[in-house]
C-alpha cells in the first residue's frame, strides 16, 4: 500500500532530509514512525501525500507511483488518503461541521448526504455538541479531534497522522489512538508518525525507526523487487 524504494529527499541548502529510504507497508497495518526531531518523519508524509515529489528514485501509494503522477491525477489520488497534518490546519473562518465538511464539498457531494455523514462522523469523535462552533473555541484534543474526522470523512484507504498525540494529556492521546485503531480495524491502513515514547513502548505494534533522514529499524523493505522507476 505504501512503498519506498531507495527514495531520496534533499531541500534546497541542501538539507538531505531523507537518503535512500526502503520501506513497504501492507494494506490493513497499522505502523508506528519514530525518531528524533528534524530527522524526516514530516518530510516523509509529504512524500506520502504528494505535497513533495521525491529528488529520486519512488514513492508508491495505493497502487499511484508519485514520482510520475500526472498533475490531473493528484485530486484523484488524493480521494485516497486521509492526512492529519502536525499542527492541525483548522480554518479559523469556519465552524466544526464546515471544516469537516471540506473535502465533500469540494468532491461536489451531494447536500443532503454532506450534511447527514458529516454529523455522524463528528458524532464518533465526540464533539457533535460542538459542531456549530469555530475552532478558536475549542481546546487542543477537540481541534485535534476536528482534524481526525476531517482526514476521515471520505472513507480514506490510507491514513497518515503526523503526531496526532502531540500536545495531549495522556488520556486523551489513548483516546485518539483508540479511534485510530477502530478506523484500521475498518480496513484502512493507518500510519502514525510519533515523538510520544510511553505510546510506543506500549504498543504491540510494528514500529519504523529513523536517524538523521535514514531508516534504522522495521522498514521491511522489498529490496529484491524490480522498482517502478
Ligand atoms: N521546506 C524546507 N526547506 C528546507 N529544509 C527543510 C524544509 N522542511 C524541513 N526541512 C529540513 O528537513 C529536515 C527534516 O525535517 P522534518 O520536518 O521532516 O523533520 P521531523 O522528523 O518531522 O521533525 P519533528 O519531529 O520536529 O516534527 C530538517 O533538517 C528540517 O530542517
Ligand atoms: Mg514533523
Amino acid at each position: 500500500m505504501i512503498r519506498f524504494s531507495h527514495t531520496y529527499k534533499t531541500y534546497p541548502g541542501p538539507t538531505h532530509a531523507l537518503r535512500d529510504i526502503n520501506l513497504n507497508i501492507d494494506k490493513g497495518e497499522f505502523v508506528y514512525l519514530t525518531g528524533p526531531s528534524g530527522t524526516g518523519k514530516t518530510t516523509l508524509f509529504r512524500l506520502i501525500s504528494a505535497f513533495l515529489l521525491p529528488s529520486s528514485r519512488t514513492v508508491e501509494v495505493a497502487g499511484y507511483n508519485l514520482s510520475k503522477m500526472k498533475p490531473t491525477d493528484v485530486p484523484l489520488f488524493r480521494r485516497r488518503i486521509g492526512v492529519i497534518y502536525q499542527d492541525f490546519r483548522l480554518l479559523q473562518s469556519r465552524t466544526v461541521f464546515e471544516n469537516v465538511a471540506l473535502p465533500l464539498e469540494i468532491r461536489g457531494e451531494r447536500p443532503g448526504y454532506i450534511d447527514q455523514r458529516v454529523k455522524e462522523m463528528i458524532d464518533s469523535v465526540g464533539l457533535y455538541i460542538k459542531k456549530d462552533v469555530y475552532p478558536c473555541q475549542l481546546s487542543g484534543g477537540e481541534q485535534q479531534r476536528v482534524a481526525i474526522a476531517r482526514a476521515l470523512i471520505h472513507h480514506p484507504s490510507v491514513l497518515i497522522a503526523d503526531e496526532p498525540t502531540g500536545n495531549l494529556d495522556p488520556d486523551l492521546s489513548e483516546d485518539i489512538i483508540d479511534l485510530l485503531d477502530k478506523v484500521n480495524a475498518q480496513g484502512t491502513t493507518v500510519f502514525v508518525a510519533t515523538h510520544d515514547h510511553d505510546l510506543v513502548r506500549r504498543t504491540s505494534k510494528r514500529t519504523i525507526h529513523i536517524e538523521e533522514g535514514q531508516v534504522v529499524s522495521g522498514a521491511k523493505p522489498f529490496l529484491n523487487q524490480p522498482s517502478l522507476v
